[in-house]
């Protein structure tokens, strides 16, 4: 990960009316587009591909400090939507990112008990993270002072160091730009969203957890290996998938594509359901 924006010296920060960062542009197509392309034009039942870019999903507020919280999801397959922000680590733009996959977070709140088992758990996960090109970033709308409390106090009464940076999302901008706010759950708070972004800014899964639920590392670490194994090899993951398990090969979409098969060595139950292995993550090959 790139060095830390420098400090801001925009402190304390000027009230204004803020817009969220236009949404970018739609991106190239990924290897997963490719995978899919493979299986078909994908013009008919569930659509594969890139999407369309992300809705506008701004956060506005007035001088009182009142929000109006959007709370409509991005998109999958789309750029994930541009921000930057203050965090534990100095201010950081998810663009300094590019070239690294980001797990981005939200919890509830700092100094609450299922989310301090999160943090720890999470920066237990943060090697196994590394090892697959990919760093974590958290997010709360608790205050940096609040963040740096409460990082401390994991380290001191748990004796876990948190490595990655935590976003002090006060204003909901980012928490609005990815729609991580669910009134009907709580009108202030974060629930436990995840989002996994790609080495092009691309936006490849979404995790929701409600409250009340701690969420679970080894899922989230299987979901990279998931992702970047249909990104190398063109293939999908079936349920339950570990790593070095047999992967789905695209359907055919056509009669020739369907005979070729026959002879591609895949392991078929029937024309249209063919797996095969590829090498698992991490391995040389
Ligand atoms: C917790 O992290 O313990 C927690 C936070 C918000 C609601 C419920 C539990």
């Amino acid at each position: 990960m790139q060095a830390a924006r420098s400090k801001s010296t925009r402190w304390p920060r000027p009230t204004r009316y803020r817009r969220a960062p236009a949404p970018s542009r739609d991106p190239a197509p990924t290897p997963i587009t490719a995978y899919l392309s493979a299986a078909g034009s994908g013009k008919s039942g569930c659509r594969y591909g890139t999407s369309p870019s992300p809705r506008r999903n701004t956060v506005e507020h007035n001088t009182t400090g009142d929000y109006h919280i959007q709370t409509a999801l991005p998109r999958l397959n789309a750029l994930a939507p541009a921000f930057e922000a203050e965090t534990t680590h100095g201010r950081l733009a998810l663009e300094d990112y590019r070239g690294t996959w980001v797990v981005l977070f939200s919890h509830p709140a700092d100094f609450t008990p299922v989310c301090t088992t999160e943090f720890i758990e999470f920066a237990r996960m943060a090697p196994a993270l590394k090892e697959r090109n990919t760093e974590l970033l958290g997010l709360s709308i608790d205050s940096i002072y609040s963040h740096l409390a409460w990082v401390q106090a994991i380290r001191d009464k748990f004796g876990v160091e948190i490595p990655f940076p935590v976003i002090a999302d006060g204003n909901r901008e980012v928490a609005s730009l990815y729609g991580m706010i669910n009134p009907e759950e709580s009108s202030t708070e974060t629930s436990r969203c995840l989002f996994v972004i790609d080495d092009k800014g691309v936006l490849r899964a979404m995790i929701y957890y409600p409250l009340t639920t701690g969420r679970n590392t080894d899922e989230i670490l299987r979901l990279i290996d998931a992702l970047q194994t249909t990104d190398r090899h063109r293939v999908a993951t079936p349920a339950n998938w570990r790593p070095g398990e047999s992967v789905i090969v695209p359907p055919p979409r056509t009669v020739e594509d369907a005979e070729a098969r026959k002879d591609l060595g895949y392991e078929c139950t029937d024309w249209w359901f063919c797996k095969t292995t590829v090498p698992a993550p991490g391995s040389k090959g």
